[in-house]
């Protein structure tokens, strides 16, 4: 699929991994809306995008199904259809799991995975509309395997690799393609040398490449999910050799 002159939904796009796929999609020729909650960091995103292409950035919390149904409406109102969506807006909590409040599991749930859902329902009507589009969620390496404490990440990543395999069935009929991008450990707002301290060394080590992964090799991917148009239900791992030990 061309993305020249498509419209793409990014949440998250505020920062490392949705940051660098925005940008990725306005140097293919395609307009985006910046959806993420956190105000300042998307409006600079918008600002120091703009020089690219259309972008506009919208206050937007993707646990909220209200929020995610009018940014869909806005990119159509703004931009006149929407054709790729990336459920990409993520957040983690760390902790042993008999100490996890239902409160903090419930949260990284709706978080990560109920965003898929409310994502994918409204973005799939209007990709209908225009004869198909890209549905690209992230995952991450720890959909597939285990980490002691990241329990509930865990569970709504996992969740994402199978929600991603389950509209892809429905709706290749329509031309709708829909894959998930699973990440190692990547510099980002969440994982840093600065937030991690000594553990961040041991997170390189995990990594048969030798060193996390860069906000841009993941963009890079979902720009190829979005256009190579034989692939879909796929869960493409891009993560410097993690899952392969
Ligand atoms: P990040 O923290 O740099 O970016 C996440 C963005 O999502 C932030 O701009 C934040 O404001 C926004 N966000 C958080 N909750 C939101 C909500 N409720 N509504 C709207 N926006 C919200 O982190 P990163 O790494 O770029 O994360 C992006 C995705 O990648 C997440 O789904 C994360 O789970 C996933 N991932 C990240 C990995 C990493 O090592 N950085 C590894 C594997 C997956």
């Amino acid at each position: 699929m061309e993305l020249k002159d498509k419209v793409a939904i990014v949440t998250g796009g505020g920062s490392g991994i949705g940051l660098a796929t925005a940008k990725a999609f306005l140097d293919k020729g395609a307009k985006v809306i910046v959806a993420d909650y956190n105000e300042e960091s998307g409006k600079k995103a918008e600002e120091s995008l703009k020089q690219y292409g259309d972008i506009l950035f919208e206050k937007v919390d993707v646990s909220v199904e209200e929020d995610v149904k009018n940014v869909v409406a806005l990119a159509v109102e703004k931009f006149g259809r929407l054709d790729v969506m990336f459920n990409n807006a993520g957040i983690g909590v760390q902790g042993e799991t008999h100490k996890l409040s239902y409160e903090d599991y419930n949260k990284v749930i709706k978080v990560n995975q109920d965003s898929v859902f409310f994502g994918s329902k409204y973005a799939i009507p209007e990709m209908q509309k225009v004869g198909g589009g890209a549905i690209i969620n992230t995952a991450s390496i720890l959909g597939s395997v285990g980490e002691p404490t990241a329990f509930a990440y865990n569970a709504s990543k996992g969740a994402v690799n199978l929600m991603t395999k389950s509209v892809a069935l429905q709706y290749a009929k329509d031309n709708i393609r829909v894959s998930a991008v699973a990440p190692g450990y990547v510099e980002s707002g969440m994982v840093n040398r600065e937030a991690l301290g000594d553990y961040y060394e041991t997170l390189v080590d995990k990594h048969p490449i030798g060193r996390l992964g860069e906000p841009e090799e993941i963009a890079h991917a979902v720009v190829f999910l979005a256009e190579n148009e034989f692939t879909t239900g796929t869960t493409l791992l891009v993560d410097g050799g993690y899952t392969a030990q």
